[in-house]
């Protein structure tokens, strides 16, 4: 490496090779992301982890002015980093989240609404938003993603990274104006 590195606060993904976890380890400096001040290691980690995959799942239906997105598990580590991308891109955010707690958390992350989807009818929390949502970042699946697609306007995004409620419940298909998506 140039030595003018040498000594420098850095972050890498090691790839496949393992010893993440380790109190030293070995990677080519190609890989090296300069950690700036002011974040500290477990923060740097995060966003080498899940901050690249938050940026993977934003490429496939990038936030902007006029979109209106919904996030479950927002309080969550991916949820988290999509609720700030999508406010700092212009959008509406609602973040859903399980109960009082996490749901404050969500709006001090910044979502203009923070809706408690443990709650029974929770879809009504979202008043005129309702049928205007035009992404949703799904991480959870099931029942929740569900809802959550039902909820989206004509040419909504559905973009599906993940199923943490252990489904995306087949035997019963998402319905998207009456057609069926799954
Ligand atoms: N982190 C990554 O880099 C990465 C990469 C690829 C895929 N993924 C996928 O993306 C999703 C979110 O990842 P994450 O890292 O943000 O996870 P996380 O921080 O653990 O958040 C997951 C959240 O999902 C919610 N959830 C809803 N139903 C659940 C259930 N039945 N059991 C457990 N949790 C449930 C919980 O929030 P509430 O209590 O608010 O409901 C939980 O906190 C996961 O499906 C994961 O497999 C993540």
């Amino acid at each position: 490496v140039d030595e003018s590195r040498l000594g420098e606060h850095v972050v890498a993904h090691l790839g496949f090779a393992p010893g993440g976890y380790a109190e030293l380890a070995v990677t080519d400096a190609d890989r090296l992301h300069p950690v700036p001040p002011g974040l500290d290691h477990a923060g740097a980690v995060a966003m080498i982890g899940t901050g690249r995959t938050a940026m993977g799942v934003v490429q496939f239906a990038e936030p902007g002015p006029g979109d209106v997105v919904l996030v479950p598990a927002a309080a969550g580590g991916l949820g988290t980093l999509l609720v700030q991308y999508a406010r700092n891109a212009g959008a509406t955010v609602i973040g859903l989240a399980g109960g009082p707690a996490k749901t404050a958390l969500v709006a001090a992350n910044g979502a203009d609404l923070a809706v408690d989807y443990t709650e029974p009818g929770w879809a009504g929390r979202l008043g005129a938003h309702a049928g205007k949502v035009t992404v949703v970042y799904d991480g959870v699946g099931g029942d929740v993603a569900r809802t959550a697609v039902g909820l989206l306007a004509p040419g909504g995004r559905h973009v599906v990274f993940g199923w943490s409620s252990q489904g995306l419940a087949a035997d019963r298909p998402y319905l998207v104006d009456g057609v069926s998506v799954n």
